[in-house]
């Protein structure tokens, strides 16, 4: 596996595949690589024959009380990590090399609606960041397909739209979330969890199986407002645990579900210690 710095050595490699009549398919990350990022090259190297991942910390995203500057930044073992797992090549830019006219003038793309909700309304701007990166990057890259993990649900479907609406010719694929074998979704930010904190994190996945149960044992939808009420409980008895929301919603517009059923989907972020900790999931 190769890695580039400059988007002059992306390109070139990439149109050297292209030439070659190759299908490219192409993983965003921040680094910090584990095996849910690792599942996503999975699903790429099974729809196309080259794979390129990217790895950047992208400035635009956090909030500025947010966690840019400690994100944890561990570039070789990530090489390493992606190069077993079947990536050809590594786009590893700095910061200037994405926003050549700096962070704060950049460009910009924002998703109304999708990305102004949820985790859009508790991150003010943060989808815009993610937006503008990623156009940025589905344009510097130019694949047939790109894979982004369930476990940022709304991420997903804020670029899925991008995509519909600026007409970019890519196809986007949502893969399913990776957990530890306690339910804890695999985060980059799991690593903030130090002794205790890291099994209180599984309140997360407590609170989507509370609702699976509830919702299956169930005959008619259940009131969204039971439902809450028995999530905040269960964090409220969490110690070191706060509840930021939980939202039950419909799959595909987000818009909020008063009653919860099969195919209905929740979402929630809750701060454990100080980390902040998001998951989902379809019920
Ligand atoms: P990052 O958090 O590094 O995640 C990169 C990709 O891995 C995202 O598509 C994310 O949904 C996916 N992912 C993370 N944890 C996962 C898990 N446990 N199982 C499956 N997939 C998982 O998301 C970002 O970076 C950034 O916002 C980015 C899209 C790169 C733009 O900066």
């Amino acid at each position: 596996m190769q890695t580039v710095v400059s988007v002059d050595g992306l390109r070139s490699r990439v149109a050297a595949w292209r030439r070659a009549g190759a299908r490219v398919g192409f993983v965003p990350t921040m680094g910090n690589l584990h095996e849910g990022h690792f599942s996503l090259i999975g699903a790429a190297r099974a729809r196309s024959d080259r794979v390129v991942a990217s790895v950047f910390v992208n400035p635009t995203q956090f909030g500025p009380a947010e966690d840019f500057s400690t994100y944890p930044r561990t570039l070789a073992q990530d090489q390493a990590g992606l190069a077993a797992s079947g990536c050809d090549l590594l786009f590893a830019p700095a910061i200037d090399e994405m926003y050549p006219f700096g962070a704060e003038r950049t460009v910009r793309v924002e998703v109304p609606e999708l990305g102004a909700i949820l985790d859009g309304a508790a991150r003010p701007g943060h989808f815009v960041g993610v937006a503008t990166v990623v156009t940025k990057l589905l344009n510097l890259v130019q694949p047939d397909v790109a894979v982004f993990g369930q476990k940022d649900y709304q991420q997903l479907l804020v670029i899925r739209r991008l995509v519909q609406d600026l007409r970019l010719p890519v196809e986007i694929i949502g893969a399913p979330t990776k957990r530890e074998a306690n339910g804890l979704a695999m985060s980059s930010r799991n690593q903030y969890l130090a002794g205790n904190l890291r099994s209180r994190a599984t309140v997360l996945w407590q609170a989507i199986r509370m609702t699976r149960r509830a919702v299956a044992s169930s005959s008619r939808p259940v009131p969204a407002r039971r439902l809450k009420a028995r999530v905040r409980r269960i964090v409220a008895d969490t110690p070191g645990a706060r509840l930021d929301y939980v939202e039950y919603f419909d799959p595909e517009t987000l818009a909020p579900a008063l009653r919860v059923g099969r195919g209905t989907h929740m979402a929630l972020a809750v701060r454990v210690g100080r980390t902040r900790l998001i998951d989902n999931a379809r019920l």
